[in-house]
């Protein structure tokens, strides 16, 4: 909801729980007022009534209260936005007017001598989106040097601290808290893709716990290279300025009538800890970013642990044969199916099937997989090309290159420019033949390496495609979307190297890491719950010992309930696992159906983090309660502490079927659930309802 004060220039926007206002002084300056509890229109007017100090010749007032930062005129916090024209460099805007959509969103409108700039917020439910678009309506040329999404304001406090989720490849999504020194503390990617380092969110608090105290979220929904500055500002004010592109060096030019929007920042305000805002987040995520999220997610079988490059028909029915036997519902041929793909050293780019695998074309594979009662998905990276492939030979020029210098190969492959038009057709063409050829359900979207020479030889403003790169995959996505819309996809970048709203709102689960160790993934999935919801969040069973990574040994009911926590699936060689584990595996993926509507659309409550002991989540969904705990060493042989559950009403009974016990709402509250966990890597599903 809006709500505007009787001079037009104060407005406050609420959700549920939560309120977020911002006013205009009489000179156009834009302040952020309030983020924060939910008040009312009379309250944001009385914070309007607070003046501004006085100017300083070494410090501005408006440091720390702006709303959008622009460069120019007495400011000295980081511009959020930076615009060169032939005349001059910076902004002075003028407020032109408002207005405001349905009853949950407000455009501001400013202009500056022909540069038009909206400032667009929008609620859903207690989750504040951010986004603002610049317009050359005038000058020959319009320089974006920055333009970022959002400024947030975070009210006076001391001891503020910033979590984030850090990593690397294998390594993603892991949480870190630090108390947040003087000066700024910038994250992002200037990879290209959204990278395994930093996730686009960012977390800041004074002295929130799991499930109490204030904690604000702010992340951004945009999957190319991307900047978030969190600074400490000399007050006890805290500002976060984020949005595409790394450097200053130049985001777009814009000529006349051109306009460039920036991604969604989306932010929250939440007094329920880290727990809450999770819940917050996932609950929006849910219901306005991914795509028909109220569906299940499928049990999935993939390819690439099993059989690596090393694939044909008959060697991947034998796996088809036995996921179906342990309940598999979608069944996914990863990389090595297409061109001369026998490594990773030829045939991306050519997204036909291989002749000697493939006699029959994927049809046939497709059709008997269906057969056996699985849908059929397939592994594709069309925004790269390995030299030794059809497509390099017929257009080395269709590569991202500087000219005259060496096109750095990483994995054997160098990134298609998709900013140029004629990649793009080719691309959609390929991709749309590819789905219409055989009956395809699903596809995995891969992305395995960096920018590294982003040129554009012959074009002038060549900078343009960072940012052009992400809005053609955008396109792209979008328009096979449209043309196959039975076709799910998954966001996979060498792991969990593009994970973010953006991709989320045009694919279905992404890949969370290529670190399949059910114990590494408690802390990865940790990490990954704290913005993402499990509806999302693809993981496999494999081997043991792990082979990709670290040789663990792991029983499989560990790995299992360690998948458990998100989409299911079965990374494993299938035609190696004895009768006796394809039956347990039957079991627990029968399990996971069951408990499945829970864990993927209900709230996530942390209810121990993975540090080494025991650790739980429990998922509510109604009366339908499920806790997946794991131990990962029991010591002098204490047993596994009580899990106190959450969110359960103190007043009501509740069945466990695992033990048939019935508990109290308000014993289970206060003095916890006992898991029975033994030993050194067990683990269990506990299912409860209340009666
Ligand atoms: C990286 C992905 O993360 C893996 O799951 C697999 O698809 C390989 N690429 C295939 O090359």
């Amino acid at each position: 909801m809006v709500d505007i004060a009787e001079d037009g220039r104060t407005w406050l926007l609420s959700g549920p729980a939560s309120s977020y206002a911002l006013h205009l002084t009489d000179a156009d300056e834009l302040l952020h007022l309030h983020w924060g509890p939910r008040i009312a229109i009379e309250d944001a007017e009385a914070l309007a009534r607070d003046p501004l100090p006085g100017y300083w010749p070494f410090e501005s007032p408006l440091d720390g209260r702006e709303e959008y930062p622009v460069e120019g005129g007495p400011r000295f916090v980081r511009p959020a936005l930076s615009v060169r024209t032939e005349e001059r460099r910076g902004t002075e805007w003028r407020f032109g007017s408002y207005a405001t959509q349905g009853d949950n969103e407000l455009h501001l409108r400013f202009d500056d001598d022909g540069i038009t700039i909206t400032l667009h917020y929008r609620m859903r439910g207690d989750v504040v989106e951010r986004w603002v678009t610049v317009e050359n309506g005038g000058h020959a040329r319009v320089e974006l040097l920055r333009a970022d999404a959002a400024t947030w304001t975070l009210p006076d406090r001391d001891g503020w601290r910033l979590s984030q989720l850090h990593g690397r490849w294998a390594a993603e999504s892991r949480l870190t808290t630090a108390p947040l020194t003087y000066g700024e503390k910038v994250i992002g990617s200037r990879r290209g893709h959204t990278g395994h380092q930093h996730l686009p969110w960012v977390a800041l608090d004074t002295d929130a716990t799991e499930e109490h105290g204030e904690v604000y979220g702010c992340a951004l929904g945009w999957s190319g290279s991307w900047r978030m500055a969190v600074a400490q500002l000399p007050d006890a004010r805290v500002q976060i300025t984020g949005g595409a592109g790394y450097d200053d060096s130049g985001l777009l030019l814009l000529q006349p009538g051109e306009s460039y929007t920036t991604p969604v920042f989306a932010g929250l305000w939440s007094e329920g800890g880290f727990g809450g805002a999770s819940r917050t987040w996932h609950a929006y995520q849910r219901a306005y970013v991914v795509p028909d999220a109220e569906r299940d997610r499928p049990v999935l079988f993939n390819s690439w642990e099993a059989t690596n490059f090393d694939i044909s028909e008959e060697q991947q029915l034998a796996l088809a044969r036995r996921a179906a036997g342990i309940g598999v519902e979608l069944f996914v041929v990863d990389d090595g199916w297409f061109g001369a793909r026998t490594s990773d050293r030829a045939g991306l780019g050519d997204w036909t099937p291989n002749p000697d695998r493939f006699p029959q074309g994927l049809k046939s594979l497709a059709d008997q997989v269906h057969g056996l009662g699985m849908q059929f998905g397939i592994w594709v990276e069309p925004e790269m090309v390995n030299p030794d492939s059809e497509l390099y030979r017929a257009h080395p020029d269709w590569v991202q290159y500087q000219p005259g210098r060496r096109r750095t190969e990483l994995r054997n492959q160098l990134v298609l420019n998709l900013a140029r038009e004629d990649v793009q057709h080719y691309l959609w063409d390929q991709l749309d033949t590819l789905l219409s050829s055989a009956p395809i359900d699903y596809v995995k979207w891969d992305f395995n390496r960096c920018f590294t020479d982003a040129g554009w030889p012959g074009e002038a403003y060549p900078q343009r495609l960072w940012v052009d790169h992400v809005r053609a995959l955008y396109a792209l996505l979008d328009r096979l979307r449209a043309a196959h819309p039975g076709v799910a996809f998954e966001s996979c970048s060498g792991g969990g190297g593009r994970i973010d709203l953006g991709v989320l709102t045009r694919t279905d689960q992404v890949w969370t890491s290529d670190n399949t160790d059910p114990l590494d993934r408690l802390a990865i999935q940790h990490g990954f719950s704290q913005l993402h919801p499990a509806r999302v969040m693809a993981a496999w069973v494999t081997d043991s010992p792990n082979t990709q990574l670290n040789g663990r040994v792991s029983p499989l009911r560990f790995r299992f309930v360690s998948a458990m926590a998100g989409v299911l699936g079965i990374g494993g060689d299938l035609t190696e696992w004895s009768a006796e584990e394809l039956a347990e595996a039957r079991r627990w993926v029968d399990l996971y159906k069951e408990i499945r509507p829970v864990v993927q659309h209900g709230e996530l409550y942390r209810l121990r983090p993975p540090a080494g002991g025991l650790s739980a989540v429990q998922y509510l969904r109604g009366a339908e309660i499920v806790v997946l705990a794991w131990l990962q060493a029991q010591s002098h042989g204490e047993s596994a502490p009580a899990l106190r559950l959450r969110g359960l009403d103190p007043a009501a009974s509740y069945e466990c079927r695992e033990t048939g016990e019935v508990h109290r709402g308000a014993v289970l509250l206060h003095h916890g659930l006992r898991t029975g966990l033994k030993g050194d890597l067990d683990a269990t599903v506990l299912r409860l309802r209340r009666i």
